[in-house]
């Protein structure tokens, strides 16, 4: 019987590593693109149409320098305040805000951003901020279909009695209104508000009765930002992306914020 030369066995030994490593790499490959693929599904997934800053305002158009000098604003840094916005979410708020009359904000939790839309809104403006007051937890008056997170969420912020406008000259500009936003009657400010702010309970019959007031006092051409429009948000996602079916919204990119302008109806010609 002929022995079996050694440097076959070497060859053998050579390709089989060789295949194993071929084998590997494309495997790793095939699992990287898979991976790319599935979270390029997952950023498209954001039913709302995302809009570039400088398509929201004529404020952000964009210079060969960056952003236009008009989106300057006055503003805080930093994040870090409590269940509060990131610097470009304050920038672009603040920005919307620059010379409006009327601000509603549902949720003032700090108080940081109502000063922000103070300092940016016009010299006579009124900033009208509504938020739980800590003793009133139980006024709460959640729905079936709101899920148990932000229920915890929305009462464990509700620990503010004092804010950050306090003692400010921001201050004589902001009214502060304790109440459950469920039973805030905002009649009286019907079709008035230039610029109305949903953040109160991110749970959906909250948002639902946010958005339904916020609709009632907004003025022509005035504008709505809803925080928080993201998956790990479902009262808020999911809403919104009803809501885009029947209104034009925008989400606004880079930023958690949904925006939603009403046009002034045309007179149709006689
Ligand atoms: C996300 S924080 C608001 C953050 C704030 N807009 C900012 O930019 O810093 C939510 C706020 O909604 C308030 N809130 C929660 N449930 C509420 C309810 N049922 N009625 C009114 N306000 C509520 C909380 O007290 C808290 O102040």
């Amino acid at each position: 019987m002929l022995a079996w030369p050694a440097w076959l066995t070497i060859l053998l030994l050579v390709t089989n590593l060789l295949s194993l490593a071929a084998l590997f790499f494309v495997t790793r490959r095939m699992l990287k693109l898979r991976r790319q693929k599935k979270r390029a599904f997952a950023f498209s997934d954001y039913p709302v149409r995302k809009a570039k800053l400088e398509e929201i305002a004529p404020c952000f158009a964009m210079s060969g320098y960056g952003p236009s000098p008009d989106s300057e604003v006055r503003f805080i840094g930093g994040e870090g305040v409590v269940s509060s916005l990131s610097d470009r979410e304050s920038w672009v708020m603040a920005a919307l805000a620059k010379g409006v009359k009327r601000v509603f904000e549902f949720g003032t939790c700090s108080g940081k951003t109502t000063h922000v839309l103070a300092l940016n809104a016009a010299p006579d403006s009124e900033i009208f901020t509504l938020t739980l007051h800590p003793d009133d937890l139980a006024a709460t008056e959640f729905g079936f279909g709101d899920d148990r997170e932000h229920r915890d969420i929305a009462l464990s912020e509700s620990s503010f009695e004092t804010f950050y406008y306090n003692g400010r000259s921001s201050e004589r500009h902001i009214r502060q209104i304790f109440s459950d936003s469920k039973s805030y009657n905002e009649a009286p400010l019907r079709g008035s508000v230039d610029l109305v702010f949903v953040d109160g309970a991110h749970t959906r019959s909250y948002v639902e009765n946010d958005t339904r007031k916020a609709l009632n006092m907004l003025a022509d051409e005035g504008v709505i930002l809803w925080h928080d429009y993201k998956p790990g948000v479902p009262g808020v996602f999911a809403f919104l992306n009803e809501l885009s079916r029947t209104l034009p919204l925008v989400h606004i990119a880079d930023t958690d914020l949904v925006m939603y302008r009403r046009v002034r109806k045309q007179l149709s010609p006689a």
